[in-house]
């Protein structure tokens, strides 16, 4: 069942998603070679208690950090550990769920660590244009099979591919709520958009091949191909006539307004 939010509500998932997008604004000057992803893991701990928030992912079936890190090939769900080290080239994924007052917010980012190439750029941009793609068509009375369908042929367009068993979803008071948001889909089918839906929409894609495989951790989610990954995700709100990003950092909402992207 898909839950309608009250303004009220929809006011305290804006705060939960400006707490993200304040990380998002602070995170990036310690994402450098040599860090571990256990120390980003801290600072975003820090960071989410001196606002008051707390870390949705952390116990979340026994996931053991506050946020996902994922390195390179690994697409979703990698565990922060002082053994894994960032090196200059890398492109790394935080993955951060932020509960304040009972609500949520749900955002990634894939980052470039030192200086990448430009296949790495290119495979961050291309999950970003997933979602503006996405989010163009998000208003009410478009249906959820628009949404899935642009995530999925903005990454064929570019000759990427999408995970078949991963998606975007509802969230609010839980994380994971109806509806599911696959990454790809048909245009014209499945539920109609109304004001007041939460969702997250998170376009993930592969450089390679679709098929991925867990590592032993039990959680860590990677390319089987060993291929790049990139993944980036917002919570949004359906308004009257489009909707509003609520994981935005000020410096995003800012390029947004003066570049329309
Ligand atoms: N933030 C992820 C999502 O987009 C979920 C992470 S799973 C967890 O749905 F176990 F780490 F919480
Ligand atoms: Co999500």
């Amino acid at each position: 069942m898909i839950i309608i939010k009250s303004p009220r509500e929809i006011d305290l998932m804006r705060e939960a998603g400006r707490v993200v997008g304040l990380i998002w604004e602070k995170i990036p000057e310690i994402i450098v070679p040599g860090v571990s992803t256990l120390e980003i893991n801290s600072e975003v701990e820090r960071l989410l208690a001196e606002n008051g928030a707390t870390a949705a992912e952390k116990g979340y079936y026994g996931y053991p950090a506050s946020v996902c890190i994922s390195v390179n090939e690994q697409i979703l769900h990698g565990i922060p550990s002082k053994k894994v080290i960032l090196r200059d080239g890398d492109i790394v994924t935080l993955d951060l769920v932020a509960l304040k007052n009972g609500y949520m917010a749900d955002s990634a980012r894939t980052y470039e660590v030192g200086i990448c190439g430009e296949r790495q750029k290119r495979m961050i941009a291309i999950a970003k244009q997933c979602f503006d793609n996405a989010i163009s068509l998000l208003k009410p009375g478009a249906h959820l099979g628009d949404i899935c369908h642009a995530i999925g042929e903005t990454a064929k367009a570019n000759g990427c591919s999408v995970p078949t068993d991963y998606t975007g979803h509802g969230i609010g008071t839980h994380m994971h709520e109806d509806p599911y948001i696959p990454c790809f889909g048909t245009a014209g089918t499945g539920p109609k958009m109304r004001e007041g839906m939460t969702l997250a929409i998170e376009p993930m894609i592969l450089e390679g091949r679709p098929d991925v495989r867990v590592l032993k951790d039990g959680w860590t989610v990677v390319a089987k191909d060993g291929k790049l990954t990139s993944h980036y995700e917002n919570t949004v709100v359906v308004t009257k006539d489009g909707c509003e990003v609520l994981t935005y950092s000020e410096a995003e909402k800012k390029a947004r307004k003066e570049t329309g992207n």
